[in-house]
C-alpha cells in the first residue's frame, strides 16, 4: 500500500543550465571503471503495458556493490584538488603523489551504508585515514564492509540527520567531511556528488542510443535526500529529452514527498525499512530547488513492495536490492492505478528506465 503521491504537471517545462565540467572524464581514469549494463526486460514490458523498460544496474560499480562511489570519487578528488590550487578533478594517482601525510588529512562522513563505504573505498586508494558514521540499525554486512576498507567506524544510536549532525561536528580542519546532503544550499561538496551522479545518466543516453533506442519517457529514481534525484532531474532538464522524472522513497522516510507536496523542505520522523539508503528525513538543501521545480511525481512505498520486486528482478536475472527495486515497485503503481503522471503518461509505446542503484549484497535485507 502507498502512503503518498504527488505530482507537478509543471516539471517537464522546467529548463536546466547544462554542467560545465564533465565528471565523466574522471570516472574514466577510475581504475576498473566501465559503464555499468542497461538491461532490457521485455517480461516486465509486457506485464506494465508499456513499450519498453530498462534497468541501469549499479550491482557492481567501480568494484562497489552500489552507485554511489561516481559521486564520493569525485567529490573527494574535487575537494583534495581544490586544495592543491586545481579547480578540476585531478587522477587519484595524481592526488596520491600530491598528499603530503605530514598534512593529517582525514576523510569524515555520515552514511546510511553505501556512501560511507564508497568514501572509505576511496580514502583507502589515496592513503588517507576515514571516519565513517552510522545509525546502530545499518545491517552487520555494511558495517563489516565499510571497517573492511580500513576506516574507523562511529555506530550512533540515533536516526540517520543526527548521525549527519555529529559528523558535521566532528570534521574541520583536517578533517574533511564529504557528505552527500547539505542544510547549505550552496555548499560545493554535496553539489560535487551530484556532479558526479551525472556519469550514470550520461551512461543511459549513449547506451539508449547505441541500442537505437530514440525515446525516454519515463525514468524512476530511487530517493533518499534526493541527490541522486538532483542529478537526474538536473540533467534530462539540460537535455532535449523531457522524459517524466518519478521519485520513490520508503513509506516510513517520505521526506522528498512530504516536502514537495509541502511546497517546502519539512523534516519527516522515519521509521525502520529495509531500504537503508533511503531512510532519510530531511531532503538536501542542494537538491530542493531542482526537485521542487523538476521533479514530475513521488511516491512512497511498503517494504512488502520492494521486497518483492527484489525477487521479480532476482527471477529476470537482474541483482537488485531493496532500495534500487523500489523503482519498479514505483512503476507498478503508476502503471496499475489511479495514480497517474502528467499527461502524455504511461503508453504503449513508452520508453522506461529503472535505476537499480545497489546490489542485493549491498543492503541485505532484514540482516541487523
Ligand atoms: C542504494 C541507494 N539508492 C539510492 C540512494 C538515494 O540517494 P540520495 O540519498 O542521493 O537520494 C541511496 C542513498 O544512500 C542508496 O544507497
Amino acid at each position: 500500500m502507498t502512503t503518498s503521491y504527488y505530482v507537478n504537471p509543471a516539471a517537464r517545462t522546467r529548463r536546466t543550465e547544462p554542467l560545465r565540467d564533465t565528471p565523466a572524464n574522471f570516472h574514466r581514469s577510475l581504475p576498473g571503471y566501465a559503464p555499468t549494463p542497461l538491461t532490457e526486460l521485455p517480461t516486465l514490458a509486457d506485464e506494465l503495458g508499456v513499450g519498453s523498460v530498462l534497468v541501469k544496474d549499479e550491482s557492481a560499480r567501480l568494484g562497489l556493490p552500489a552507485f554511489k562511489i561516481l559521486g564520493a570519487s569525485y567529490a573527494i578528488s574535487r575537494t583534495l584538488s581544490a586544495r592543491l590550487g586545481e579547480h578540476t578533478a585531478l587522477p587519484l594517482d595524481v592526488l596520491r603523489g600530491r598528499i603530503d601525510p605530514a598534512e593529517g588529512l582525514r576523510l569524515v562522513a555520515a552514511t546510511d551504508g553505501n556512501h560511507g563505504r564508497a568514501v572509505a573505498h576511496i580514502a583507502r586508494l589515496l592513503g588517507i585515514p576515514a571516519t565513517i558514521h552510522v545509525p546502530t540499525v545499518i545491517s552487520a554486512a555494511a558495517k563489516a564492509a565499510i571497517r573492511a576498507e580500513g576506516a574507523d567506524l562511529i555506530e550512533l544510536d540515533l536516526p540517520y540527520d543526527d548521525v549527519v549532525t555529529r559528523a558535521e561536528h566532528f570534521s574541520g580542519g583536517t578533517n574533511l567531511l564529504i557528505q552527500d546532503t547539505s542544510r547549505d544550499p550552496v555548499a560545493p561538496v554535496p553539489q560535487w556528488i551530484v556532479d558526479g551522479y551525472s556519469t550514470l545518466v550520461a551512461e543511459v543516453d549513449d547506451q539508449l542510443a547505441a541500442r537505437g533506442i530514440d525515446r525516454l519517457d519515463l525514468v524512476v529514481v530511487p530517493t533518499g535526500v534526493g541527490s541522486l534525484a538532483q542529478a537526474v532531474v538536473h540533467h534530462y532538464r539540460s537535455t532535449e529529452r523531457a522524459p517524466a522524472i518519478l521519485l520513490v522513497e520508503p513509506d516510513v522516510a517520505a521526506s522528498v514527498t512530504t516536502a514537495l507536496a509541502a511546497g517546502r523542505i519539512v523534516p519527516v520522523t522515519t521509521g525502520e525499512t529495509v531500504m537503508n539508503g533511503l531512510n532519510c528525513g530531511t531532503v538536501s538543501a542542494t537538491a530542493w530547488p531542482v526537485l521542487r521545480d523538476g521533479a514530475d511525481a513521488s511516491i512512497a512505498v511498503t517494504d512488502a513492495q520492494a521486497l518483492a520486486a527484489v525477487a521479480d528482478l532476482a527471477d529476470l536475472g537482474v541483482d537488485s536490492g531493496p532500495c534500487g527495486a523500489a523503482t519498479l515497485a514505483a512503476l507498478r503503481v503508476i502503471a496499475g492505478s489511479a495514480y497517474q503522471l502528467p499527461p502524455p503518461g504511461l503508453t504503449a509505446q513508452s520508453v522506461v528506465v529503472l535505476l537499480s542503484t545497489e546490489s542485493r549484497a549491498a543492503n541485505p535485507a532484514g540482516q541487523q
